[in-house]
């Protein structure tokens, strides 16, 4: 169960870094949470900071044992988590839904960034033994750092307060729904998924370096790939930073 373990910390660098450091120590039972009310080092995708004013977001980190996967199976792990943010996200957001998972692992509420996923694994082989899943959503700022790339909270769209606490419980119980379904081998992981995505099945534009041009989004292979149909060279296949999509 996600959360069962919870270590509580008012103030840390990073929770991922925290939870890191823990599974290189002792043994960290399963879906051990580490949530943070201000990290001072808060890490985001391609060594970005991540920016959150402290007691008023959800930053924290699960670790997980997916002692199942494969390390070429790893992104089955980024639909999940995902996944359950935004089962979460939709609950709550029930009059706004226009939420979806903007590839790879973003959560987008109103064609702006809610949330983010940084995940770090450690492999046993042939399986992966631990993975550090860190996860930052915004939930009451109303005011955001200019520069930051696209924010939003949950109170700028719903205009209403969120008990971190609860918010906590309920997106932990999301995601350790999505992850047994992972785990009992659930196909609806990569349907829903490919379905959250933003821009699945239409025509709209995408950058690629200084290119560009119109495509459909596809899916997702399974190296996590982005799967887009061209109109002049059919499908390709982008790794993450190769392709943009234009909002
Ligand atoms: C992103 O750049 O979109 C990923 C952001 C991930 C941020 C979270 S906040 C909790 C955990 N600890 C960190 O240092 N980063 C992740």
């Amino acid at each position: 169960m996600i959360g069962k373990h919870l270590i509580e910390l008012e103030r840390v660098e990073s929770t991922n870094a925290f939870a890191a450091e823990m599974i290189q120590t002792k043994q960290v039972a399963q879906g051990t949470v580490v949530w943070a009310h201000d990290q001072y080092g808060g890490r985001g995708q391609n060594n970005n900071r991540w920016i959150s004013e402290p007691g008023m977001n959800l930053t924290f980190s699960i670790i997980l044992h997916p002692r199942f996967l494969t390390p070429d199976r790893q992104f089955l792990l980024n639909k999940a988590i995902s996944l359950g943010i935004l089962d979460y996200v939709r609950r709550y957001c029930i009059m706004h839904p226009v939420s979806c998972i903007k590839w790879p692992n973003d959560i987008y509420l109103d064609n702006r960034k809610l949330g983010g996923i940084l995940i770090s694994h450690r492999i046993m082989s042939p399986f992966l033994d631990s993975s550090i899943i860190g996860i930052g959503i915004n939930i009451n700022q109303e005011v955001f750092l200019p520069g930051l790339p696209n924010p939003v909270s949950l109170k700028q769209v719903t205009g209403r307060d969120t008990d971190l606490r609860m918010a906590l419980s309920d997106v932990c119980s999301r995601i350790g729904d999505r992850y047994s379904s992972l785990e009992k081998g659930d196909e609806a992981i990569e349907t829903d998924y490919r379905e959250a995505l933003l821009g699945y099945g239409v025509w709209r534009e995408y950058r690629a370096g200084e290119i560009r041009f119109e495509g459909r989004l596809e899916g997702v292979d399974a190296l996590g790939r982005l799967l887009i149909k061209t109109r002049a060279k059919g499908s390709m296949a982008f790794n993450h930073k190769e392709i943009e999509i234009i909002l």
